[in-house]
């Protein structure tokens, strides 16, 4: 049987990512494809055990290396749980966010450095990379904005400073650079369904390929 492909959205937070993976997927499972839209940190009930701990704003003290740790063991088990097994089955896996996110949040958002926190993740992963990954692309400024609109609760990392989201938006700028040939960047600062539509178009090119 053919297997499914595993593709991820990243962005930073207030990109619209998760509207646009869901209805993008949504809408291709509509159509007859097989995909399966999920989600990290989460996804699967041991996962969304450890996201409740790393997002609980209540956990002011959680150290760096600490979040680092419990994003890729959250990884790990969502991989064994929800991706390989559905890969396998021929399913094509859209995964809200995975190792990029560690890398901008962790690696630069947090300070602790893109080599370490790869190295942590690649024990979690395995070699496991997504084939693609669409990028959706919003300064730190328009983001943090849109949450605050949006959001009646702010999780521990969207309550970060600006400075913080800062890091984060130029890490994944480096992320893009370095793995270029897998990252798709999209405008995302445009209207949603202009986005969705784009978007859509080229997960569909995928899956048709
Ligand atoms: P979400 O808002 O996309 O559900 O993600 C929850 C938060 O977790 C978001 O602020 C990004 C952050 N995050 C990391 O810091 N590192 C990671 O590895 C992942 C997957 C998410």
């Amino acid at each position: 049987m053919k297997k499914g492909l595993f593709i991820t959205f990243e962005g930073p937070d207030g990109s619209g990512k998760t509207t646009v993976s869901k209805a993008v997927s949504e809408k291709l499972l509509s159509e007859g494809y097989q995909v399966r839209y999920t989600r990290e940190p989460g996804g699967s009930a041991i996962s969304e055990k450890i996201r409740d701990i790393i997002l609980d704003p209540a956990n002011t003290e959680m150290d760096p290396r600490t979040e680092a740790l419990l994003y890729a063991a959250s990884r790990r088990q969502h991989l064994v749980d929800i991706v390989l097994p559905l890969i396998e089955q021929g399913v094509t896996v859209i995964s809200d966010r995975f190792v990029d996110s560690s890398i901008a949040y962790q690696g630069y958002g947090r300070g602790i450095g893109a080599e370490e926190v790869f190295s942590i993740n690649a024990f979690a992963i395995e070699n496991h990379m997504p084939v693609k990954t669409v990028f959706l692309n919003v300064n730190a400024e328009t983001g943090l904005a849109r949450i605050q609109a949006n959001r009646a609760v702010l999780d521990r990392l969207d309550a970060e400073s600006e400075e913080f989201h800062k890091r984060v938006y130029d890490g994944y700028q480096k992320v893009i650079a370095q793995y270029g040939d897998r990252m798709i960047v999209v405008d995302a600062s445009r209207d949603v369904h202009e986005v969705i539509a784009e978007v859509y178009s080229i997960v569909k090119g995928l899956l048709d390929d």
